[in-house]
């Protein structure tokens, strides 16, 4: 295993504190050219990506979190995020791919109860987790997390095809660091979860069976 990517793997964090400082778009452009090379079922690509990136950040945040929320957010600096994609996976493009000749003989064309897993789900999740690490190998911050309110309203305002599956929502940016008086400040705080021990591959791999 090269070192540079353990490296890049092993540091990479969920960032939740950012600086407004605009991402060229050549920069974002590299980081979904990465992500598009990530597997999917058939090569069906079903993954889309809505970008909103500065003032429009805040029809997002707007929809999604009411005021009082707001005032009593922990990771305040996560909404200075210059860009927050939202991606989506197109079951659809799974049926229509599943359709053509070389696999109409699955059967998985038909309908998407035949599927033995949502493939949409996990490709665009596939490429959702490569747009991360690229965005870390390009010495941006970002922070995966779900969307809980609003989503009607947003895809609404967003004009998001209705067949398209929201996986979750990319905030991007450059990692705002705290300064000496901002050092115990809950805003530049780790997730409880991100404190939790991480499994050993023992616990993960059953060799020969569970
Ligand atoms: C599917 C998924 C959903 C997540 N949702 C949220 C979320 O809503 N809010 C949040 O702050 N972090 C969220 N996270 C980030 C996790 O808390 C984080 O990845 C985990 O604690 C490990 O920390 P690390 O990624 O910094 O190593 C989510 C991560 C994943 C993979």
């Amino acid at each position: 295993m090269s070192d540079e990517f353990s490296r890049l793997v092993r540091s990479r964090r969920m960032v939740r504190a950012f600086r407004r400082d605009p991402i060229d778009r050549a920069t974002l452009a590299r980081i979904v050219d990465l992500a598009s090379r990530s597997p999917s079922a058939g090569k069906t690509q079903g993954w889309h990506l809505v970008v909103l990136e500065g003032d429009e950040t805040e029809r997002f945040w707007g929809t999604t979190m009411g005021d009082e929320t707001r005032e009593r957010f922990r990771w305040k600096h996560l909404l200075d995020a210059p860009v927050i994609a939202l991606s989506f996976a197109d079951p659809q493009a799974y049926l229509d791919r599943y359709s053509a000749s070389d696999k109409s003989r699955t059967g998985l064309g038909d309908s998407l109860a035949a599927w033995p897993a949502p493939y949409w789900t996990i490709d665009a999740s596939f490429a959702t987790m490569t747009m991360l690490l690229a965005a870390h190998d390009e010495g941006l911050g970002a922070l995966f997390f779900g969307v809980f309110n609003g989503e009607q309203q947003l895809r609404d305002d967003l004009r998001v095809p209705t067949h398209l599956q929201l996986i979750g929502a990319v905030a991007l940016g450059y990692e705002r660091l705290p300064d000496a008086t901002e050092r115990d400040d809950a805003a530049f705080s780790r997730g409880v979860s991100a404190g939790l021990p991480r499994l050993s591959t023992d616990d993960i791999v059953h060799y020969g069976g569970w």
